[in-house]
């Protein structure tokens, strides 16, 4: 009891880290096309886009605020949480819904039992969320989370693809 999460920042790739759960920037079909959901059925292998055909299936289209569970298949992490951040767009409330995303991304991984979760840089790369940006509201709801479930998780780190987007993470952090 009474221990903080640890929120850090990593340059690498998202699908190597070595945690319980890394989380998936998704589209609400769960067709993992491109980008790092290609990257993540790529290491972790087939069984991950089977499953989200499953869930989708039997839950329908991931909504916002929303989170789908998976195995993670070969890689290192036991899940894989898939959570669909905002398209950016004028006229709509792209920071909540990014920060929703993250949200449901920290409930579903503690929900599961998972102590430690890697997450990239929702909406920043096909969504077209300008990272400057975006990342700062993701660490926001992240910080939020934590301090609003201080016992549940240990590490929530988030990983950018290269140098320039990790540092944004560690200046949001600091
Ligand atoms: N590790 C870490 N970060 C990665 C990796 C990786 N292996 N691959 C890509 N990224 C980074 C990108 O550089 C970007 O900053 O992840 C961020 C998110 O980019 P996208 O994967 O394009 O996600 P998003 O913008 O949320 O778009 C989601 O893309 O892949 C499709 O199925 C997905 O349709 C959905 C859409």
């Amino acid at each position: 009891m009474g221990h903080s999460t640890r929120l850090t920042a990593r340059q690498g790739d998202l699908t190597a880290q070595e945690v319980d759960a890394i989380v998936n920037a998704a589209n609400e079909q769960l067709q993992h096309g491109g980008g790092v959901a290609a990257a993540i059925v790529r290491a972790g292998g087939a069984s991950i886009q089977e499953e989200s055909n499953a869930w989708v299936s039997e839950n329908g289209p991931v909504r916002p605020g929303e989170a789908a569970l998976t195995g993670a298949g070969a890689l290192s992490a036991r899940w894989v949480i898939h959570v669909v951040g905002p398209r950016h767009a004028q006229g709509q409330d792209n920071k909540g819904r990014l920060a929703e995303a993250v949200t449901a991304a920290l409930d579903a991984a503690a929900a599961a039992g998972a102590s430690s979760v890697a997450m990239p840089a929702i909406s920043t790369g096909i969504f077209g969320y300008p990272p400057d940006e975006a990342v700062p509201v993701i660490v926001a709801a992240a910080r939020r989370w934590a301090d609003e479930h201080p016992d549940e998780l240990q590490e929530v780190r988030f990983v950018g693809y290269d140098e320039t987007m990790t540092d944004r993470f560690r200046l949001a952090l600091d």
